[in-house]
């Protein structure tokens, strides 16, 4: 099972995809989770020691060039198209609690300079992961869509887009139904964050007819809190996690239809 979490900026990304890792574990499935944010912050939502250490595949200079042949940051033409990736995973990623991380990392576009061998290295490993995997592989992406490509698109069997009661958010999430069509990805689904009353769930269904909803999670100030406090925002709320339980159930019951 290979799920991939996208949405608006700040709509709950990171936190539905901590909380599905966290759930897919504790069901004693092995999960590699992937944090492909350049703005990267799902070690620390999963309870890493020292997140602010962990070097993203995007900073792994020598490995990047060792791999696509090209000096990372240089304008060079003649890297490897597909770098070898496979021992990459087992090597590079981080473990906790039964849960392996791999960090993407940043990779900036445009400007003087070329990243051409982090682009492609990365978008080697993601796709390797996808496709070669056998663990459930749940992905915190950058918000958009941007970043899924066609190859990558045909190994996530899921796309789930997260969206909050607002038009930013409704728009980002029709804008990614289009694109996921675009480049084939089929199985999508929506769930509904920040739900402070029946009204949101309304307002987001009427909004988005096309789109199944897995679950709602209702807005719930002790999440920030525990984020402030440093205690731990992923059993912060006990109705968020009996609404995990539920997408946990949908999201296998849609891959193992009985
Ligand atoms: N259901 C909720 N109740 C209360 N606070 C929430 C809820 N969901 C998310 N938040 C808070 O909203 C903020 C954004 O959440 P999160 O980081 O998961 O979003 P994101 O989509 O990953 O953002 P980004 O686009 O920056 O990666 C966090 O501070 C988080 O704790
Ligand atoms: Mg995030």
């Amino acid at each position: 099972m290979k799920i991939a979490i996208s949405g608006k900026g700040g709509v709950g990304k990171t936190l539905l995809s901590a909380l599905l890792i966290k759930e897919y574990s504790r069901r004693g499935f092995s999960v590699l989770a992937i944090d492909a944010d350049p703005d990267t912050n799902l070690a620390s939502a999963l309870g890493f020691p020292n997140p602010d250490n962990i070097t993203p595949i995007s900073e792994m200079k020598e490995l990047i060039e060792q791999r696509t042949g090209v000096k990372p940051g240089q304008p060079g033409s003649l890297f490897k198209l597909n770098p070898r990736v496979d021992d990459i995973p087992d090597t590079y990623s981080k473990m906790h609690d039964g849960i392996r991380l791999m960090v993407m990392g940043k990779v900036k576009r445009g400007g003087s300079g070329c990243y051409c061998s982090e682009n492609t290295l990365l978008q080697a490993l993601i796709t390797h992961l996808l496709v070669v995997n056998n663990e459930v592989v749940i992905l915190d992406m950058a918000a958009g869509i941007e970043h899924l490509s066609r190859a990558t698109a045909k190994a996530v069997d899921k796309l789930l887009v997260v969206v909050e009661p607002g038009r930013k958010s409704l728009e980002t999430a029709l804008r990614i139904k289009q694109l996921a069509s675009d480049i084939g990805i089929v199985n999508i689904a929506a769930v509904g964050n920040k739900i402070r009353n029946p009204g949101d769930i309304d307002f987001l269904t009427s909004n988005l007819p096309g789109f199944v909803f897995l679950g709602f999670l209702p807005f719930d100030s002790s999440i920030t809190e525990a984020e402030i406090s440093g205690g731990n925002a992923l059993e912060a709320s006990q109705t968020i996690l009996l609404e995990i339980e539920s997408i946990f159930t949908q999201l296998e019951t849609s891959r193992n239809p009985q």
